[in-house]
């Protein structure tokens, strides 16, 4: 079946699914059509300025207090919330893993979920929690909404469909997904088993960073970004509802789907966007801009330029620098830098970051290219070059990212990562042309 989506990044989208389900010209008539329940769903409090308040309305066969019954506390043990600092013994450092084996046991997207570093406070909805998933089979009668944060899911292997109560998204790897805080979903594997990253954004919405001196086109551009249409199951039979609140897990029981939104109209509601339609900016003489030029979604904190977390991509692009060390430059940083690699290579590092794989550099921890990459950045014949069937992204926060104890002790983790520096010679002779030997 082919789903069908409304293009355009934060518009005022309306869709039925049964003629003359949506009112029109009001909100909330005495008797909606077709004996729905007019509901509305607010990501912002009602009184935030025009330009970030968000809310959708729902016309639903059943309003979602009847979507919960009484809550139970269940454990879903390898998804932490922050704060989350210290219980595993490694010490700090620069870190790299492979990627996380597949599992073998039935695992669904919920269960399959397991988190890798946390930052901030889900308190305070200040931060975010970096997470990788693995699952090999669907979720069918058990749906979830996150209170704490919205989720950015980057498929890795596999396609992702995610069936949510404002319609359905299929997502492939090189596409991403971003599900709103409080969104009742469930997640089905389009193509046999998936393995993926999530950033659990607890802080403001993300949203399409400002281009400045760029002007109006590149970057992600607001019409490749596409939200459902509504979809809605008639389904009476038992179904669950997980809801993962404050860091602590509860599940309902209820007698039905609560995937049932005929109609809906807002600004509140989840998207999905094509990574390849990012038109990437750079430097066309020398040097090049810093990475931040290449960010995808920001979600800004309360002070100007410093994002609680930015999601940025490393795409295939042309290098045509003259004079110029091409690759990312040795850094160390205020900000927190988790990355992933979804397909191809990394030019800082052509070997141990794979597909799948993670990195993660903290605050203040330096980085930059290995041995192997610095040598031949440094003697390459500098022709244009295109980097092509890659795709790195990071996703970056001003908060440290403390390693959880899973992490920590994840059996794919690089031991010898910090040895990719090693090979790194002195060249500084005193002489003005150094050592090249
Ligand atoms: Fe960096």
């Amino acid at each position: 079946m082919a789903y069908s989506y409304m293009p355009g990044f934060g518009n005022d989208f309306e869709t039925e699914t049964l003629a003359g389900s949506l009112p029109q010209g009001r909100n909330s008539p005495q008797r909606p059509a077709y004996g729905l329940y007019a509901e509305q769903l607010s990501g912002s409090p009602f009184t935030a300025p025009r330009g970030t308040n968000e809310r959708s309305w729902l016309y639903r066969i059943r309003p979602s207090v009847r979507h919960t019954a009484r809550f139970e506390a269940i454990a879903i043990e390898d998804w932490k919330s922050a704060p989350n600092p210290g219980d595993h013994q490694l010490a700090l450092g620069q870190l790299r893993w492979d990627p996380v084996p597949m599992p073998n046991a039935e695992t669904d997207f919920l269960s399959g979920i397991r988190t890798m570093t946390t930052a901030g406070d889900v308190y305070t909805q200040t931060g975010m929690a970096a997470h990788v998933y693995v699952a090999n089979t669907d979720m069918v009668d058990d749906h979830v909404f996150n209170a704490d944060g919205e989720l950015l899911v980057v498929p890795q292997e596999g396609g992702v469909r995610f069936v949510t109560e404002m319609g359905v998204i299929e997502t492939m790897p090189g596409e991403i997904c971003v599900l709103p805080r409080g969104l009742v979903f469930k997640v089905e594997l389009i193509d046999g088993p998936v393995r993926g990253y999530i950033c659990e954004n607890y802080g403001a919405k993300f949203t399409l960073p400002d281009r400045g001196p760029i002007g109006a086109n590149c970057l992600a551009n607001p019409r490749d970004f596409k939200t459902p249409v509504a979809w809605f199951e008639e389904k009476e039979t038992p179904c669950r509802l997980i809801v993962k609140w404050c860091g602590n897990f509860h599940v309902t029981e209820i007698d039905h789907s609560p995937i049932d939104v005929v109609a809906w109209h807002g600004n509140y509601a989840p998207y999905k966007y094509d990574l390849s339609t990012f038109s990437p900016v750079g430097a066309i003489l020398f040097d090049h801009p810093d990475p931040s030029i290449f960010t995808v979604l920001t979600a800004p904190s309360g002070e100007e330029g410093t994002a609680n977390v930015d999601f940025v991509i490393f795409p295939p692009r042309w290098l045509v620098a003259e004079d110029t060390f091409r690759p990312p430059w040795y850094h160390r940083n205020i900000m927190s830098e988790f990355m992933g690699l979804i397909r191809g290579q990394y030019d800082a590092k052509e070997e141990g970051f794979v597909p799948g794989g993670i990195s993660l550099h903290n605050m203040m921890l330096a980085h930059g290219p290995d041995a192997f990459g610095f040598e031949k950045a440094s003697r390459a014949d500098l022709e244009p070059v295109k980097l092509d069937h890659t795709m790195a992204f990071m996703f970056e926060t001003r908060f440290p990212q403390m390693l959880t104890r899973y992490a920590a002790e994840l059996e794919t983790r690089q031991d010898n990562y910090i040895d990719c520096w090693a090979g790194l010679k002195k060249r500084f002779n005193g002489t003005p042309d150094g050592d090249w030997s």
